[in-house]
């Protein structure tokens, strides 16, 4: 639950002024004091905050700060600048108002921290990411650099803002940060020159010659040692707790952020040294023949190595120290320049230099920061200009700084003052108008256009003839003799003429912040801010890209007769734009105050503070927000804040807020007069009656503390009783949960112990039944195969014993009739009895055996070798020739089955088997072969009808046979005929006789032992047929051509035997040569016949496959 809180809780003194009570200076200081004493430094004044410069360091802008103040109303928590910055963050955002920050105060009150804490609020609410976060970091880094070049020690403030500032940051929609623009109004350059006791120049004169490195300053041509330079006042060259090296190296890393180049840089450190340079310019008086005197630089190094510095050239410059050209219309006038001139003339190049080098610094900065998008911004001003100084010495700068100030005050009155009144009018509260000082009056005395001091100064220094301060003086004098806040000792206002504290080269201005001595020396030089055109040409001239830049009036090409704009009108017109734009936007003010001159913490000059008071208008400020109503607030926070007041608004009410405040108020009985109803706010008359109310919130909160304790801490121990109770219950269930389960499991487990008892006891008993069923079958199974068994037994030993019976009784009975018969025939037969039985015997025996015999007789197949087995061993002679004489008898009943012509065959059968049994390989194979004899059918076929014609005898054979050519062992084709007398050969395709050989010429026939058909038929020696010579013929039939051949020889009437050779080499007679044939066993390479080959004229080799 969000704690809310309200700037009324835990008060120190007050935190709103407006309620304070009673309102009078001394508890408007008092109040302060107190604060100021408890480091409470804020404290409001409605919206407006007044800051109090603590001159210490408080804890209060840590980030947690920071978060505290976020998106939180600006009366919800104690004063701070914070809720300041947020609300003008939060309606910038959220109601698209731009706003500005007016910080004002004397020098030293803390507006530039002030500034610097509203920036870095703003930077730490708005929006994230790497973008945005850049343009923030630029932001924000901008301040140290304009501080190192804007900023000196004063004797009123270390870190005195010597220029006016104002920053426009720019948000988009979102309220994130764009980027900004920087607006710098009138540097104090007279600074640069000269400072006052016990003040300082520009901290970055300080910063370079401390921080930089050797290397750097030898660069630069610089010497570290400050009393070296006569710009740097040696007073307070060093300032307690401030170390220039490390501001040095500050503004170093801070322009790299903004994003200036390292070249940039270096020319800015460039023209910084060249100042402290021209400061050390010194002159010398030289006589002219014309009698005037003409200034001379006394040591040139100096200019020698700023020249250097700023690549000018050395006779350049020197001659702008000693002349001066005068332009008018076409003329053109050199006059000399004398001592005065001359160091008038350096201290106003040094001025320009540093003030147009700042210049540049800060358009430089905005070219870094400026925002990329065109679209429309939201801005948030933040304005944090030098303070109102009052010096024992004032001169035109404060005048300009008060002035400015001055204008700050009248916005200021104007703005708190209308936008209360209008506060009221939107409100629809009646107003009745507070007098207050209005400062306008002291603004029109400065910058009235017609009698105006600026006006008046600016008269004077475009007046031609002589014009010098006193002449202004004098003029003032006239003119502003009657104003009220115009105070001079030779005005005609007679009433100053013996004020001894008004100098008579004075003038004094009650200003709204008090009375000012502006002592009027170097009025009007300062205004007109004259540079020599010789000078600003001469810088025009220099060789380095910034110094052209700063002075482009040193142009020759553009020169421009005109006189430059003074200073003050140039202030005047800038600050007139600043204040169009505040107008524009919604203020927030910071009303800064310094407790003390020491500048130290813990000091609060009741005197001091008195005077701030009483100048920044803050009674008045207090009286116009208290004229009508002291305090106001929006219905819904003021009816949250109090509504525990009433019983009806407590604790929630249901209808409008308003509603609700009238009810709270008139049941409070506040008097009517004390408070009024706005249109959205409740104003309150008289802060007693707001402490009243807070009194009693106050009570009603500590009864209310009790009443929460007491509903709290009996909630809560309900709440734990409850839920101890709910645990309880909880816990119980669970453990009966927890018991019922294990006695379940345990009855569980005991029934499936009896269970599983019982099914075993059970599937036992029934297994013993069937076990006994079995057995019980099994036995009956024996029992009766037993008795079976016994039973067939029985019968079978009965019936054995019946056959035996039988079987004995014919015994007995075969010998009982052997006996009967032997007894009957003893008497007959007894000399020869024993040989008839046994001859008996043996004849029943053959008997037996020849029956026996003949119905296991063995098939009539000549070639079946089987023959039943003998009965008995005595007959086994017989039994074997019986065997063979059975053969015998088969084999000649099987051949008288035989015809004349099959008798022929198997007689040739026989005899080939005589010839060629176990002698010649080829004979198995012509065994199954019948003997057939005309193989060519040479009776039918026509082809061969001559060739029979021819044969005169019974063709016996006729067959294809193969003629071995000699020459190369080749078998041709013939027709083989045999006949009882001769043998033909015949072609086979003709049928024409090739030979015939009668065979009473054969002498013998040659065989091989082998498998093959090769058979030489030789003939007798002196026969007719050997003169062609001997046959070497082959035939697959050679068994039957040879076998036929030899039958005939061996059946013919001369008995011509024709003898068989078998043999595997025999010599065959070609004609006239013998020629050996050999027969080889062997693979013969033409496929699986018989080859022949011729090996030499004497050799034919015959290789035979061995089968
Ligand atoms: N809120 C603060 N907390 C701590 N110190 C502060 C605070 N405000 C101001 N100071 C101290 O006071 C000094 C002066 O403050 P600052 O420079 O802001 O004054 P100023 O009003 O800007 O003066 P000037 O008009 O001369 O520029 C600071 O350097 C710082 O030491
Ligand atoms: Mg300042």
């Amino acid at each position: 639950m969000e704690v809310k809180t309200s700037l009324l809780d835990n008060m120190i003194g007050v935190g709103d002024m407006v309620l304070i009570e009673p309102l009078s200076e001394d508890t408007f200081i008092e109040n302060l004091r107190k604060r100021f004493e408890h480091n409470e430094i804020y404290t409001y004044i409605g919206s407006v905050v007044i800051s109090m410069n603590p001159y210490k360091s408080l804890p209060i802008y840590t980030a947690e700060k920071v978060e505290e103040y976020r998106n939180r109303n600006f009366y919800e928590l104690s004063p701070h600048i914070y809720a300041l910055a947020d609300e003008a963050y939060r309606s910038l955002r959220d109601q698209d108002k731009d706003q500005c920050i007016l910080i004002t105060g004397e020098s030293g009150a803390g507006k530039t921290e002030a500034s610097k804490f509203v920036m870095s609020y703003v930077a730490a609410v708005c929006g994230k990411g790497q973008e945005v976060n850049k343009v923030k970091e630029q932001l924000l880094q901008s301040n140290p650099v304009l501080e190192a070049f804007g900023n000196a020690k004063t004797v009123r403030n270390d870190n005195s803002s010597r220029f006016g500032k104002y920053m426009d940051i720019e948000f988009d929609f979102k309220g994130d940060p764009l980027g900004g623009v920087i607006s710098n109004y009138l540097l104090e350059k007279s600074r640069v020159v000269k400072q006052p006791r016990g003040e300082r120049n520009f901290h970055i004169f300080y910063q370079l010659l401390s921080g930089a490195s050797d290397d750097t300053l030898k660069k630069l041509k610089l010497d570290r040692d400050f009393s070296k330079y006569n710009y740097l006042s040696l007073d307070s060259a060093t300032v307690n707790g401030l170390d220039d090296a490390a501001c040095f190296r500050t503004v170093r890393n801070a322009m790299q952020i903004v994003g200036f180049m390292e070249d940039e840089v270096q020319s800015v450190l460039e023209l910084v040294a060249a100042v402290l340079k021209l400061g050390n310019l010194e002159f010398k008086p030289e006589s002219r023949c014309n009698g005037f005197d003409e200034s001379r630089i006394k040591d040139k190094n100096d200019l020698k190595e700023m020249c250097e510095l700023l690549g000018i050239e050395q006779s350049v410059l020197e001659r702008a120290f000693s002349f001066r050209t005068v332009e008018a219309k076409m003329e053109k006038v050199s006059t000399t320049l004398n001592v005065a001139q001359a160091y008038y003339a350096r201290d106003a190049l040094a001025k320009n230099l540093y003030s147009r080098l700042f210049s540049w610094l800060v358009n430089r900065i905005n070219e870094s920061i400026k925002a990329q998008t065109k679209s429309r911004k939201k801005v948030m001003g933040v304005l944090d200009i030098y303070g109102f100084e009052i010096f024992e010495d004032n001169s035109f700068e404060q005048f300009i700084i008060n002035y400015c100030n001055e204008k700050l005050q009248q916005i200021f009155i104007e703005l708190t003052l209308r936008e209360e009144q209008e506060e009221y009018i939107r409100e629809g509260i009646e107003w009745t108008n507070i007098e207050y000082f209005n400062n306008a009056i002291i603004c029109d005395l400065i910058e009235n256009n017609k009698n105006g001091i600026l006006a008046m100064l600016d008269e004077e220094c475009l007046r031609p003839g002589t014009v010098t301060d006193e002449t202004f003086l004098d003029k003032l004098n006239t003119v502003c003799a009657e104003h009220q806040h115009f105070e001079s000792r030779q005005s005609k206002n007679s009433k100053f003429l013996t004020d001894h504290s008004l100098p008579h080269n004075c003038f004094r201005i009650q200003h709204y912040a008090g009375k000012v001595l502006y002592r009027v020396e170097g009025f009007v030089d300062k205004n007109n801010d004259l540079l020599y055109r010789d000078l600003s040409q001469a810088m025009y001239k220099a060789n380095h890209s910034l110094i052209k830049i700063l002075f482009p009036e040193g142009n020759p090409a553009k020169v421009n007769l005109k006189r430059p704009l003074t200073a003050g009108f140039q202030f005047r017109a800038s600050v007139g734009t600043l204040m169009k734009n505040l107008l524009t936007k919604n203020p927030n003010y910071i009303r800064c105050i310094k407790p003390n001159d020491k500048k130290a913490a813990h000091i609060f000059t009741d005197s001091l503070v008195c005077h701030q008071v009483r100048y920044l208008g803050l009674m008045e400020n207090v009286r116009v927000r208290r004229a009508g109503y002291a305090f106001r607030q929006a219905y819904e926070p003021c009816l949250e804040r109090y509504k525990m007041l009433c019983k009806q608004t407590w604790p929630h009410w249901k209808g409008p807020a308003r509603e609700g405040v009238e009810v709270l108020l008139k049941n409070l009985q506040v008097p009517a007069e004390e408070f009024a109803y706005g249109r959205s706010k409740i104003f309150i008359r008289n802060p007693r009656t707001l402490f009243f109310l807070e009194e009693k919130r106050r009570q009603c909160l500590e009864d209310l503390a009790t009443l929460i304790q007491k509903i709290y801490r009996g909630w809560k121990c309900r709440t734990h009783f409850l839920l101890l109770k709910k645990s309880q219950v909880v816990v119980a269930a669970w453990y009966r949960r927890f018991a019922q389960q294990k006695k379940y499991q345990n009855i569980r487990s005991s029934a499936l112990v009896v269970q599983s008892y019982i099914r075993g006891w059970k599937a036992r008993k029934l297994l013993r039944e069937l076990k006994h069923k079995k057995r019980c079958e099994e036995a009956v199974t024996t029992i009766s195969a037993y008795w079976h068994g016994t039973q067939a037994r029985r019968e079978l030993k009965l019936l054995k014993e019946e056959a035996r019976r039988k079987h004995a009784v014919a015994v007995i009975w075969a010998y009982w009739l052997g006996l009967k018969v032997r007894r009957e025939y003893r008497k007959f037969f007894r000399a020869n009895a024993g040989k008839k039985i046994y001859d008996f015997t043996i004849q029943r025996i053959m008997q037996k055996y020849f029956m026996g015999l003949k119905k296991t007789m063995p098939s009539m197949s000549p070639v079946d070798k089987s023959w039943p087995a003998r009965p008995y061993g005595f007959l086994d002679g017989m039994h074997q020739e019986l065997r063979r004489i059975f053969h015998l008898w088969r084999c000649k009943k099987y051949r008288s089955q035989f015809t004349e012509e099959k008798k022929a065959t198997y007689e040739e059968k026989l005899a080939a088997s005589e010839l060629f049994k176990d002698k010649k390989a080829l004979y198995p194979s012509s065994v199954g072969q019948p003997f057939k004899g005309d193989y060519v059918e040479i009776t039918k076929n026509p082809k061969y009808q001559k060739l029979n014609s021819l044969v005169e005898d019974k063709v016996l054979l006729a067959d294809v046979v193969s003629k071995i050519n000699r020459a190369n062992g080749k078998g041709a084709p013939r027709i083989f005929l045999l006949t009882k007398k001769s043998l033909v050969l015949a072609d086979q395709k003709t049928g024409q006789v090739k030979a015939s050989v009668p065979l009473l010429d054969l002498s013998s026939v040659s065989v091989s032992t082998q498998s093959d058909g090769f058979f030489a038929l030789k003939l007798k020696e002196g026969s007719t047929s050997a003169a062609k010579g001997d046959f070497l013929l082959s035939s697959d039939r050679l068994i039957e051509i040879i076998t036929k051949l030899h039958r005939i020889g061996a059946a013919s009437a001369e008995r011509n035997q024709i003898n068989i050779d078998i043999s595997d080499e025999f010599l065959v007679q070609f004609k006239q040569d013998k020629v050996c044939v050999k027969f080889i066993p062997g693979t013969p390479k033409n496929g699986n016949g018989v080859a022949c080959k011729r090996k030499n004229n004497r050799l034919l080799e015959v290789s035979v496959p061995s089968p």
